[in-house]
C-alpha cells in the first residue's frame, strides 16, 4: 500500500505527524506533499522541526493569494505530482484549501488512476456556508472514498449528505495523538514563565476571516480584549492573517494593551495553553486541544463545527453576534471557572490511538480493493 499524505498549512501538520509515523512503522510506502500554503517557519518550519517530521517528498510551494488563486495554484502544481506517484491513497487532513484542492484532482483523475481518497477528520458541519472551511469540509467528503470521522456528531452528518454508510469509519481525534505525545515536552518548557506570566492569564487566538477580515468585527474583538487586559494578562499570537488586517484598518494602537507576540510553535503554545486560566479562540483546534488538556474555552464564533468541545469538553461559545460587554462577560465567566482535571473531559477516540485506527481502516479498504470506486454517492 503506498499512502500520498498532504499537508499545507498550521493546522495540517500535527495531524499528519502521526500518520505518517505509523505507515512507517508498519512498513507501508509514503508521500509527503506540502503545498506550501503556509511557507513561513513560525507558521510551517518549526512544526515539521518540533514534531520530527521528515522533510517533504515534494514541495508545491504555492504560496497565499485570494481563496481561488490559492486554490488552483494548488491544484495545478498537484496533478503532475500525482499523476507520476500513482499512491493507492490519498490522505488528506482537516479543512483548509490544500484538503480540497488535492482532493478534487484526485478525484477527477480516479478513472485513470483509481487513487482512493481518505478524509481524515470527515463529517465535521458548522452549518456556516460563509466560511470557507465549511465549503472545503462538504465538498472533501463528497469526493472522499473513506471518511475518517473524530468524533460521533460526525456521521449523522455524512449519512444525512447521502454519503453511504459503508464508507463512514469511526476512527477519533488524531490531533490528540500528538497532543498525548508531546504534552510532557510541553510542560517542561514552562514557556509562561519564560514569558514573566503567573498562572492567571487568558491566551487568545483570532485569525477567522469572519472576525479579522472587516474592521468592525475586529474593531469590537480587539476592545473587547482591551477590558480583559484591565484585569489579567492578555497574550495574542498574532496570525499572520490578523496582524495584515489590524495594519490594513489602522488598529495598531488598540494592541497596546495585549501581550502580543509572533506566531508561537507547537510546544510554546500547547505549554500557555495548559497553563492559562482560560483561552479564546475562533481556532478548530485549539477548542479541542483545551477540552483534553480541561482548560476553559471561550469560542469567539457563531457557530462550532466541533460541538462535542461544548457537550462534554470545556468549551463555551460566546454570545452572538459578539460585543464588547458580551466578551468582557463571557471572558469573565470563562476566567473563572476550575480547570477540569485533564483527560476528565475527554471525548471518545481522543485516547491517542487514532493514527493506528486511520492506518488500519486504510490497509482494510485497500485490501477489500475499495480505494478509488466509482459509484459515488
Ligand atoms: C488557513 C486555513 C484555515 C486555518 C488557518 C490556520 C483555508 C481556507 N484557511 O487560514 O482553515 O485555520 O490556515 O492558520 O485554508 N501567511 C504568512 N505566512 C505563512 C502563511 C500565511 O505570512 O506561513 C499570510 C498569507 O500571506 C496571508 C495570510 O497569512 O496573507 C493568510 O494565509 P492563508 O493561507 O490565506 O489562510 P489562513 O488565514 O492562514
Amino acid at each position: 500500500m503506498k499512502a500520498m499524505l498532504i499537508a499545507g498549512a498550521r493546522p495540517n501538520f500535527m495531524k499528519i505527524a502521526p500518520i505518517l509515523a505509523e505507515l512507517d512503522r508498519r512498513g507501508f510506502e509514503s508521500v509527503l506533499v506540502h503545498t506550501g500554503q503556509h511557507y513561513d517557519h513560525d507558521m510551517s518550519g518549526s512544526f515539521f522541526e518540533q514534531l520530527g517530521i521528515r522533510e517533504p517528498d515534494v514541495h508545491l510551494g504555492v504560496g497565499s493569494g485570494s481563496q481561488a488563486v490559492q486554490t488552483a495554484r494548488i491544484m495545478e502544481a498537484f496533478e503532475p505530482v500525482l499523476l507520476r506517484e500513482r499512491p493507492d491513497w490519498l490522505v488528506t487532513v482537516g479543512d483548509v484549501n490544500s484538503t480540497m484542492a488535492t482532493a478534487l484532482v484526485a478525484a477527477k483523475l480516479q478513472p485513470e488512476l483509481g487513487c482512493g481518497i481518505a478524509h481524515v477528520e470527515a463529517g465535521l458541519r458548522s452549518g456556516d456556508w460563509a466560511m470557507p472551511e465549511e465549503v472545503n469540509r462538504v465538498l472533501t467528503d463528497r469526493m472522499s472514498d473513506l471518511l475518517l470521522t473524530p468524533s460521533p456528531d460526525a456521521k449523522p452528518n455524512l449519512l444525512g449528505d447521502g454519503v453511504p454508510e459503508d464508507r463512514i469509519v469511526f476512527v477519533g481525534n488524531v490531533m490528540i495523538d500528538t497532543l498525548l505525545a508531546n504534552v510532557e515536552r510541553a510542560r517542561a518548557l514552562d514557556f509562561p514563565a519564560t514569558l514573566g506570566l503567573d498562572g492567571h492569564y487568558a491566551l487568545v487566538t483570532l485569525h477567522r476571516p469572519s472576525n479579522v477580515d472587516e474592521a468592525d468585527a475586529l474593531e469590537t474583538i480587539l476592545k473587547g480584549l482591551g477590558e480583559v487586559a484591565r484585569e489579567v494578562d492578555v497574550v495574542l499570537p498574532l496570525h499572520p492573517r490578523t496582524r495584515g488586517s489590524v495594519e490594513r484598518f489602522g488598529l495598531e494602537s488598540m494592541l497596546e494593551p495585549l501581550r502580543v507576540r509572533p506566531p508561537v510553535s507547537y510546544l510554546e503554545m500547547l505549554s500557555l495553553m495548559d497553563g492559562a486560566a482560560a483561552v479564546l479562540t475562533d481556532s478548530g483546534g485549539v477548542q479541542e486541544e483545551t477540552t483534553v488538556l480541561g482548560v476553559p474555552c471561550l469560542t469567539l464564533r457563531e457557530t462550532t463545527e466541533r460541538p462535542v468541545t461544548v457537550s462534554q469538553g470545556t468549551n463555551r461559545m460566546a454570545p452572538w453576534p459578539l460585543t464588547v460587554d458580551g466578551i468582557v462577560t463571557a471572558a469573565r465567566e470563562a476566567l473563572a471557572t476550575e480547570h477540569a482535571a485533564p483527560g476528565s473531559r475527554t471525548p471518545d477516540g481522543w485516547d491517542g490511538r487514532a493514527a493506528q485506527r486511520i492506518v488500519d481502516a486504510l490497509e482494510r479498504a485497500a485490501r477489500a480493493g475499495t480505494a478509488g470506486r466509482d459509484d459515488t454517492p
